[in-house]
């Protein structure tokens, strides 16, 4: 069995695209694999969130991570910030990172250049703290997009140099899990890409079912197809992409034939559209409302995850230590 390690950013609630593009991905690759999840709250300190709301933003994340179907019973998930031996592991693979590769980071470059006033060396080793995540149970794969490749690459590149200068196999390339033909990509309804948090066009899991019906209405379409199988424009695409995503295929099937008869109307087709999606997202909102509630639940989940990473944890800072030579007196 395959060791997978995945950090997920403590920020924002979840959208259909994360939902259908990573999530659910998640919840299948939990069935084969040795996975750990944790909510990556030290990396989130990187922009100075205030102190008031950085344990409810993790609270929130967690809570519709297990709603939606990341299971405690498959995986162990915990808080980051409950396993300080990655902390330790992050000074020590410090010594493996030169700045100025660290510098050369598009997500640093990025970062620096619109948050001029906080360029802190926390965003600086970002990568390395991304690296302590990942090798401090040696992963073999970590599910990555591509705003997360680089980072994967620069702990392949710390592991390897760790390994080379002490002569010994003792980390693990991690590589990409790779999730082939299943990975989807969910569209906007603004007629415009994909679905985004900073594209301003997110459906939330939490969204009422009037917010939800809202939002699809108000998708962009064009004035209707005037001959018989005529292309679509972008926002009527979108528009039939969500629906395989939600919908039956008889459903999809029957607004098809409509459209290239002509005889569509693309308010039907919304409001179809918006109960499916409200059928998709209405149990994991019951469950985000059960479970946000349930402190004792949540302390479960937390301290047994944190209980299990700190195993594979502990067991690796040891074995990194006695092989920089720190001993104990
Ligand atoms: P956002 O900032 O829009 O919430 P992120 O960039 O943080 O999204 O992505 C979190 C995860 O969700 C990533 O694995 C990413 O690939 C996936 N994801 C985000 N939006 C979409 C989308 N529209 N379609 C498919 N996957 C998506
Ligand atoms: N940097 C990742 C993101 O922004 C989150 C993350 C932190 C992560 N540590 C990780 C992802 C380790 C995978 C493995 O989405």
């Amino acid at each position: 069995m395959e060791t997978v390690v995945s950090g997920i950013r403590s920020t924002g609630n979840l959208h259909l695209g994360n939902y259908f593009g990573a999530l659910r991905n998640f919840i299948k690759m939990q069935q084969n694999n040795r996975c750990f999840f944790f909510i990556a709250d030290y990396h989130s300190l990187t922009t100075h969130p205030d102190p008031s709301v950085l344990h409810d933003n993790v609270r929130s994340i967690l809570t519709q991570y297990l709603a939606a179907g990341l299971d405690p019973e498959q995986s162990t998930i915990y808080v980051q910030s409950d396993v300080p031996e990655v902390a330790e592991l992050y000074l020590l693979l410090n010594m493996q990172a030169y700045i100025g590769e660290l510098g050369k980071t598009a997500s640093f470059k990025d970062k620096a250049r619109k948050n001029p006033d906080n360029v802190n060396a926390g965003l600086l080793t970002y990568p390395v703290l991304m690296a302590a995540d990942i090798l401090l149970h040696k992963a073999d794969k970590v599910p990555v997009g591509k705003d997360q490749e680089q980072h994967l690459e620069m702990t392949r590149l710390y592991a390897r140099r760790f390994n080379n200068r002490y002569g010994i196999e003792f980390f693990p390339e991690s590589q990409p899990y790779n999730f082939g033909s299943e990975l989807i990509k969910v569209p906007g309804l603004d007629g415009s890409g994909k679905m985004g948090k900073s594209e301003g066009n997110g459906i939330y899991l939490t969204d009422e079912d009037s917010v939800i019906r809202k939002k699809v209405m108000k998708a962009v379409t064009d004035s209707g197809p005037t001959e018989p199988n005529s292309p679509m424009c972008d926002g009527v695409k979108n528009i039939f992409t969500l629906m395989d995503i939600v919908s039956q295929p008889d459903t999809v099937q029957y607004f098809k034939d409509k459209y290239n008869d002509c005889s569509i109307r693309y308010g039907d087709l919304k409001k179809q559209l918006a109960e499916d999606i409200i059928s998709a997202v209405a149990p994991i909102r019951q469950r985000i409302a059960e479970i946000s509630g349930d402190e004792h639940y949540l302390q479960l989940v937390t301290r047994r995850g944190a209980e299990q990473a700190r195993e594979s944890a502990v067991k690796t800072v040891a074995e990194v230590r006695q092989i920089m030579g720190i001993k104990s007196f």
